[in-house]
């Protein structure tokens, strides 16, 4: 049978949905933006963790492309804060040593942001220590389905056969196409759903839903969800050897 073995600690790629911020500021009386904005200090300190962790990718949910339902008010804070974020954190993650990546629609987002958008992804192009991906506008059938639009081009074009379409080809038409698939998924706040984040590329991903909100997220319990996942085995569908 065949068997490909991920050797424990092979853990490279963790994405996370952030989950809970409103809950949390309603817990204390506040506004929902206010949890948003502990949420950026917790992304912060949990991107800061990765280097120590080896964890060289992370892709945290930001915005998907059903949280356009919400209030004007809550929408327009949201992209308010993405700005302030990149504005504010340019310089540290340039320091860092992060490499910034954006994935989702940008179409639909104010071009103000997209600006600071392709900046950041400019600024740190250079760097490697830990690949941070962020997903704003995001949702995974909105990708596939842009995907399958470009490959579709591509073969009226001439530059790819129906033949050569697979399971390789397709994810490289993806907005993670320079990424590795995740080994780990953890969703905050207690909710069991996937709720249509990188549905191709989880496909082998274990996953960790934990009762603690995102602004409650502390850069322990990443540690732990981590030291967990290199313990356990993984088989891939074959058996360990
Ligand atoms: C889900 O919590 C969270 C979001 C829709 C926004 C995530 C945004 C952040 C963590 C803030 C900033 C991010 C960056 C990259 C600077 P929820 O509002 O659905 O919480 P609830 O389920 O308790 O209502």
């Amino acid at each position: 049978m065949l068997v490909r073995n991920i050797k424990p600690n092979g853990l490279e790629h963790v994405a996370i949905i952030m989950d809970g911020n409103g809950r949390w500021a309603q817990n204390k009386g506040r506004p929902r933006l206010f949890g948003h904005q502990a949420g950026a200090r917790r992304v912060k300190e949990i991107v800061e963790s990765c280097p120590g962790l080896g964890i060289k990718y992370l892709t945290i949910f930001a915005f998907s492309t059903e949280n356009w339902k919400r209030t004007q008010i809550e929408v327009s804070g949201l992209m308010k804060l993405f700005k302030r974020y990149i504005d504010k954190e340019t310089q540290p993650l340039i320091d860092a040593g992060v490499r910034v990546r954006f994935i989702g629609d940008r179409l639909r987002l104010e071009p103000s942001l997209v600006n600071l958008m392709d900046r950041l992804e400019e600024l740190t192009e250079k760097n490697s220590a830990v690949n941070l991906t962020i997903a704003i506008n995001y949702g995974a059938r909105d990708e596939v389905t842009r995907a399958v639009k470009r490959m579709a081009k591509d073969v009226l074009n001439g530059d790819l056969s129906v033949e050569n379409i697979n399971e390789e080809t397709l994810p490289k038409y993806l907005d993670t196409h320079v990424l590795p698939d995740p080994g780990l998924v953890i969703r905050t706040s207690g909710e069991a759903r996937i709720s249509n984040f990188l549905l191709w590329q989880s496909a082998y991903a274990e996953y960790e839903f934990i009762d603690t909100l995102w602004p409650d997220f502390t850069k322990e319990i990443f540690a732990d969800l981590v030291n967990q996942f290199d313990n356990r085995e993984r088989r891939f569908g074959g058996i360990l050897r």
